[in-house]
């Protein structure tokens, strides 16, 4: 009998702690959700999106304007989603769904971010190379040595000489000229990653101690990312942090991503969306 009772002291205690972390978890019934919406991006690499000729933002955005400045009001989309679906920007094939939304939620307490996706992912795909994932969910975060990555969110990385872009080499992944991504993927095979993008992409080996967790019902999809506040891009409380979100839906690879604009989260100030203390 007394044998037994230092493992069961001891088993207690882990239960303990196991139902405290589960109890520190955010409560997402009192948590906002914001719609980002995503698209399709066509062929709009960095060099594209700063080269004058082709896109008439380029002069804006060498004064110091946000990509999200000039292609969000209020939280909708000022885009010609249709230009991008078309052999102009999407030579191969354009998904048949150009943007949709997806509900964003963010939490954080003295150590972690929480942020939650929720979104239907669309059928009709440009491509089906992963066939190994229906779904994909993925977050970039900036660190302050990217070149203009608050201002570009996740474009930091999208250059013309990568993997599946028109003529590229299918053995380079993306990249920052500068800094580093903290990047954070579901996979609805169960595999996430806590990866990073430096002078290639990582998709393990992540600064931030990200995790991910997801499930479907229907055809909506609710995807739960816990990343640390430190990371590549260090979080902390009273700060704006700059995300983009990408979505590959329907077996799509690749560029055959639906995207969001560079957005921000205030962790107890301004941002898009704001994320709750918990
Ligand atoms: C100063 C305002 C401004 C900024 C900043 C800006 N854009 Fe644009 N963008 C435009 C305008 C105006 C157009 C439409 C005409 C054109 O292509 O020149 C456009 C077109 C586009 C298109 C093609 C679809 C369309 O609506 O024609 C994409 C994609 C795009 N921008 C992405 C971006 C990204 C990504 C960034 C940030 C890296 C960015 N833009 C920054 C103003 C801007």
């Amino acid at each position: 009998m007394k044998k037994n009772l230092v493992p069961m002291t001891l088993l207690g205690a882990l239960l303990a702690a196991g139902m405290s972390s589960a109890l520190a978890a955010p409560d997402w019934s009192k948590v906002p959700t914001t719609n980002v919406h995503v698209f399709h991006p066509g062929v709009t690499p960095l060099e594209w999106i700063q080269g004058k000729g082709e896109h008439s933002g380029a002069t804006g955005l060498k004064k110091g304007e946000t990509c999200a400045g000039c292609h969000v009001e209020n939280g909708k989309l000022s885009l010609d989603v249709k230009r991008l679906q078309s052999k102009e920007l999407e030579p191969k094939s354009a998904p048949k769904v150009g943007t949709y939304p997806v509900g964003v939620q963010a939490a954080y307490d003295a150590s972690n971010l929480y942020i939650r996706l929720t979104f239907k992912a669309p059928s009709g795909s440009g491509d089906k190379s992963d066939k190994e994932n229906e779904v994909k969910a993925t977050i970039m975060f900036p660190n302050d040595k990217v070149e203009m990555g608050e201002q570009i969110g996740c474009w930091a990385t999208c250059h013309e000489d990568v993997r599946t872009m028109p003529g590229a080499n299918d053995k380079k992944t993306k990249y920052v000229k500068a800094g580093a991504m903290d990047l954070m993927q579901w996979r609805s095979s169960g595999k996430s990653s806590d990866g990073s993008v430096t002078d290639k992409r990582n998709m393990e080996g992540g600064k931030a101690g990200a995790t991910a967790e997801g499930s479907k019902s229907g055809d909506a999809y609710t995807v739960t990312f816990t990343r640390k506040l430190a990371g590549n891009a260090v979080l902390a409380a009273g700060k704006t942090v700059t995300f983009g979100v990408a979505i590959h839906a329907d077996h799509a690879g690749g560029r055959f991503h639906h995207v969001s604009f560079n957005q921000t989260i205030g962790l107890g100030a301004d941002g898009d969306i704001k994320a709750v203390k918990q």
